[in-house]
Parts: structure tokens; sequence; C-alpha cells
């Protein structure tokens, strides 16, 4: 069973067998500053248009790959020189499940019963799903719109149009339990305009998206090659690894009190999904830099480690507004520590010192989560076993 424990982490990243056949030479002729023309001519080939194929035929090399700027043909799969993206894609897929397979009856029934849940817990779910709702849409609009056409390795590519299916799933599974418990749609999906908490998350976001959403941004400076790198660090590490961590926690504690089974049970398959979509950008970006050393400079490091800093008191803010008295015997000091405890191990992940050090992981039971064998009678239904046909079959 994969798990986020498994990523390896960038302290001790070493290359691919494949990437570790390229030259050094040929990684640092590669990593060279290049004119904005060249730039310009770079990006125009990894496009490939239909000329351009006619006229290059030579065989893709694995050793012409990129992760990015590269000049390998990007419609040809193979020879695979990414094959830990290759490997993601068809744990993806493995893994592939709908949200109408979930049964919503008893989630509810407890939500129409007057006495089934506090106020407290009320708020708790009505803000968690007013982060959500939206969140997974942005989620895609960052891979089809932006990060999908800067990425010049096809195995990553690969990856990409598979995650942002799995974006599109969770954007339905928080419809489907808003539209299950009959909650005020408009109230919900624009939670992200009217909650300060939410769309303060959201703000600090999306310049991010908007700087590989632009149709004038090309990779191939420094500058905007560290513009990429930037804004995927934020949306590995800080977005799907840190801002959905108290959303899940929150959902996953109810399951675990009995309550709100159906939701909880999403959430296990989206936490799943997510930690692997975050272990999938922590891969990108450190073979990024491992192919563009250049990058990597004293001073984004210093940039990155304060937008670290920024997205914990965001978060933080965020775990106090949906919890203002503390609720499940979870309150908002305790997510401070854990939000410390991620933010550590994201940081140690990219390769840069703990933010936070001794923090401690208060809430140890959510590794187990991603293990869905090991909870088997965790919920009241349980997925026995994944078909890659994509049918999940029950006890
Ligand atoms: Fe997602
Ligand atoms: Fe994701």
């Amino acid at each position: 069973m994969l798990s986020w424990e498994d990523s390896v982490p960038a302290n001790t990243f070493k290359p691919a067998a494949a990437l570790a056949a390229v030259p050094v030479a040929d990684l640092f002729e590669r990593s060279a500053p290049v004119s904005p023309a060249q730039a310009v001519a770079s990006d125009a080939s990894r496009l490939h248009n239909a000329t351009q194929i006619a006229r290059d035929t030579r065989r893709v090399r694995v050793e012409d790959k990129r992760i990015i700027n590269g000049s390998a043909d990007v419609n040809q799969l193979v020879p695979f020189k990414y094959k830990w993206a290759w490997e993601k894609y068809l744990a993806g897929c493995a893994n592939h499940w709908m949200p109408q397979e979930i049964n919503m009856e008893r989630d509810i029934a407890l939500w129409k019963n007057p006495n089934g849940l506090s106020d407290d817990e009320r708020r708790l779910i009505k803000r968690n799903l007013g982060f959500f709702v939206t969140a997974d849409s942005l989620a895609a609009n960052n891979i089809v719109l932006g990060t999908y056409r800067h990425i010049s390795a096809p195995e990553c590519r690969q990856f990409l149009l598979r995650q942002a299916f799995e974006e599109a799933i969770h954007t339905h599974a928080y419809q489907y339990i808003v539209e299950s418990l009959g909650l005020d749609e408009g109230e919900v999906f624009n939670a992200y305009h009217e909650v300060k908490s939410i769309r303060d998350k959201d703000e600090f976001l999306i310049p991010f998206i908007d700087t590989l959403t632009n149709p004038d941004f090309v990779t191939g400076t420094p500058e905007n090659d560290q513009k990429l790198l930037r804004s995927l660090i934020v949306f590995a590490c800080l977005m799907e690894g840190l801002f959905f961590y108290v959303g899940f926690v929150q959902i996953l504690a109810l399951g675990r009190q009995n309550k709100m089974i159906g939701a909880a049970e999403q959430y296990q398959y989206i936490l799943r999904d997510e930690s692997m979509h975050c272990n999938f950008g922590i891969d990108l970006i450190n073979t990024i830099k491992l192919e563009n050393p250049h990058l990597w400079t004293p001073a984004f490091r210093e940039e990155i480690v304060g937008l670290f800093h920024q997205a914990v008191e965001l978060e933080y803010r965020y775990a106090e507004d949906t919890m203002p008295r503390g609720v499940l015997g979870l309150n908002a000091s305790v997510f401070k520590e854990y939000l410390r405890f991620i933010a550590n191990r994201r940081a140690q992940q990219i390769g840069l010192d703990p933010l936070f050090p001794g923090a401690e992981n208060p809430f140890p039971w959510m590794s187990e989560m991603l293990d869905l064998k090991k909870e088997q009678n965790f919920f009241e239904r349980r997925v026995t076993e994944y078909q890659t046909g994509g049918a999940l079959s029950w006890d």
C-alpha cells in the first residue's frame, strides 16, 4: 500500500537510474541561462505541432528528456526516463473510485435529526465543504490550464492527466455530499468569496496559479523557471500538502466517532489521492532541482520558507474559524502543532530545514487512514478490493 510516508525525503533524494545516465556536462549545458528568443523557440519545440513532427524524425533518446524545457517529442511516452511518474500514474488508476458508489443514507439521517449533531459540528462540516467545493476546481484548472503545458516529460504529463480527472472526482464528491445533505448550495459554493478564512487561503494561492495559466508565460529563462518552480512548490507542498489537512482531519475525526461515515469514507479516498498528488509534486520539484541546480539559490529558498510560514498561519486561522470553541476533542491549538509537523515534513521533502524543530504529530491515526485495508472495520461499509476495471466491491 502506498503511503505519503513512502516519499523519498529530499535530503536523501537520488536520481533515477535513467537520469544518472545523463552526462553531468550535459545537465550543466542544459541549465545555462537562455535568451528569451531561445525560450520561445524551446517552448514552441515542445508543443510539437504537426509540421515539426513531420520534420523531426529522430528517435527519442532518454538523455534528451527533461522535466522542463525539454527538446524530446512530448508525444512519445517511451523510452521511460521518469519511471516514478509512470508508477504513480498506474497506482492512481488502480485506486480508481467514484463518489456515487458510497452510501450516504446514514449521513442524511444524522444531518436531518435535530439532535444528531451539535451546532459546532454542523458549522465545521459546512465550513469544511465551503473550502473544498471550490479548492479542487482550482487544482484542476491549475493543472489543465497551467502546469501541464510547462512540463515537457510525457511520463509526468500522463500522471497530470490522471490527476486532473481525480480532481474532477473530488469536486464531484464534495458536490455529492452537499446535495445528499440538502445543504444550501449557494452558501457552500460561495464560501470562498464570503468566508474570510477560506477567501484568504484562496487569495494566497491564486497569484501562483495565475502565473502558470497566463498564456504569455513561457519557461526557458532562470527567472521564469524559478516562477514555475515556486508555483509548483506552492501547489504541491502548501495547497495539496498543507491546506487540505485540517479539513481531512476534521471529517475523518467525525468518522472515527461514527458520524458522517459516508462523507468520511469519501474523504479517506480523497486523502489517499491527494497524498499521491503531493508525492508526485515533490518528486517533480526535486527532479527539476536536480536538472536545474542554478534555480535553487539561497534567496529563492528563503522566499519559499517565507511562503511556508504564511501558509501555516492561514491554515491555522482557518482551523480557528472552523472550530471556534473546540469540537470532537479537537481544537485549534492542537492543529497548530499538526500544521507545524506537516510543514516540517514538506520542507524536508524538498530539501529545506525543518521550520519548527521538534513539532510532533498529534494525529498519528491519520497515516493509518491512508491504508484502507488496515482500517477494514473502521467504517461500516468498507472496500475489500480495488479492481483495475474501476468498480469497487463491498462486503
Ligand atoms: Fe483533489
Ligand atoms: Fe490533488
